[in-house]
C-alpha cells in the first residue's frame, strides 16, 4: 500500500505530468514539506489543488526541486583541462564536434562551451544541443541575458562575447547561434546518438543510484567510441569501468571500444 508521499508522487505525475520517482526521497520530501509548511498546508492534495489554481505556487515548487543555479566557467580548472587536453584529443579524430549539454539550466554552461571553442579552436566546426526538463530556465537561456554574478568566474578575455549595459551582460548573437535549446527529460526520453562529448554537470545530485546508473549507461550509448562524458565536480561514476568508460582525468570519462 503506497504511503502519503507515494500517493502524492502518483498524483503529481497524473495531474502535473512531473515524475519524481527517479529522485532521492529524503531530499525531495524535505523540500516539499518545507514548502508546504511555509504555506501552512499540511495535506498533499490541498497543495496540489493550490498549484493547479495558482501558477506561481507551481513555479515555486518546480524551482525548489530542480535547483537550477549555474554560472559561466563553473569550476575553472575543469574548463582548463577541457581546453588543453580533452578537446585537442577529440580533434585527433574529427574536425567537427557534436556536443550536448544535458541539464543546461539557464544556459551558462553551453554558452561557456561555445566561447571556449570559438576562442581557442577557431577553425573547427561544432554544434551544441542544450537541454533541460524545465521550460522556464530554457526561456531565460535563449534570451542570453545575465547579471554580473553569472560571469564572476569567467576569464576577462571572454567578456568580448557579451555586450554590457551597467550590471547586465548579454551574450552575442555569434555565440547564441551556436547553441540550440530544447526541453528534454533525461529520465524519460530517448537520446540522440554519435556525440563527441556530453556535459552533464550538477544535475544528478538528487537522482537515485538506479536513475544515475540508467543515465550513465544511456550516455555511453549516445557517445561515439572515444567520445567523452564531462561530469560535475562531486560526481563520480562508480561503475564506470563496468559500463565501458575509462577515466581520462577527474570528471572526464571516455567511452572505450565500440557499442
Ligand atoms: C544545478 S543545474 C546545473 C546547470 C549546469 N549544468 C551547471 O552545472 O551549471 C541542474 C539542472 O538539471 C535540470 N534537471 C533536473 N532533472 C532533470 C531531468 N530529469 N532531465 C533534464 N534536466 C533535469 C534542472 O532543471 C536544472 O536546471
Amino acid at each position: 500500500m503506497p504511503d502519503a508521499y507515494e500517493f502524492f508522487l502518483q498524483n503529481l505525475q497524473r495531474r502535473k505530468g512531473l515524475d519524481l520517482t527517479g529522485y532521492k526521497r529524503p531530499q525531495m520530501e524535505r523540500r516539499i514539506n518545507s514548502l508546504m509548511r511555509s504555506l501552512q498546508i499540511c495535506d498533499y492534495n490541498a497543495y496540489l489543488d493550490l498549484m493547479d489554481k495558482e501558477q506561481q505556487h507551481w513555479r515555486k515548487f518546480v524551482d525548489t526541486l530542480t535547483i537550477n543555479v549555474s554560472e559561466f566557467y563553473r569550476n575553472p580548472p575543469q574548463w582548463e583541462i577541457l581546453q588543453t587536453k580533452i578537446i585537442p584529443d577529440l580533434l585527433k579524430q574529427t574536425r567537427s564536434l557534436k556536443l550536448w549539454c544535458a541539464g543546461c539550466s539557464t544556459g551558462e554552461e553551453p554558452y561557456t562551451l561555445a566561447m571556449v571553442l570559438m576562442m581557442n579552436f577557431p577553425k573547427i566546426s561544432f554544434s551544441i544541443t542544450a537541454t533541460d526538463i524545465d521550460e522556464e530556465v530554457l526561456k531565460k537561456a535563449a534570451s542570453g541575458m545575465y547579471n554580473e554574478k553569472a560571469v564572476v568566474n569567467l576569464p576577462k578575455s571572454y567578456l568580448k562575447y557579451f555586450t554590457r549595459q551597467e550590471a547586465n551582460f548579454t551574450i552575442s548573437d555569434e555565440i547564441k547561434r551556436k547553441v540550440k535549446f530544447h526541453r528534454h527529460n533525461l529520465l524519460k526520453e530517448r537520446f540522440d546518438k554519435n556525440y563527441d562529448m556530453i556535459l552533464c554537470r550538477n544535475v544528478v545530485i538528487y537522482f537515485t543510484e538506479e536513475s544515475k546508473n540508467y543515465l550513465y549507461r544511456n550516455f555511453h550509448a549516445a557517445l561515439k567510441p572515444g567520445g567523452v562524458l564531462f561530469t560535475g565536480s562531486t560526481e563520480q561514476i562508480f561503475q564506470s569501468r563496468e559500463i565501458g568508460y575509462s577515466l581520462v582525468s577527474s570528471f572526464f570519462y571516455k567511452k572505450v571500444g565500440s557499442e
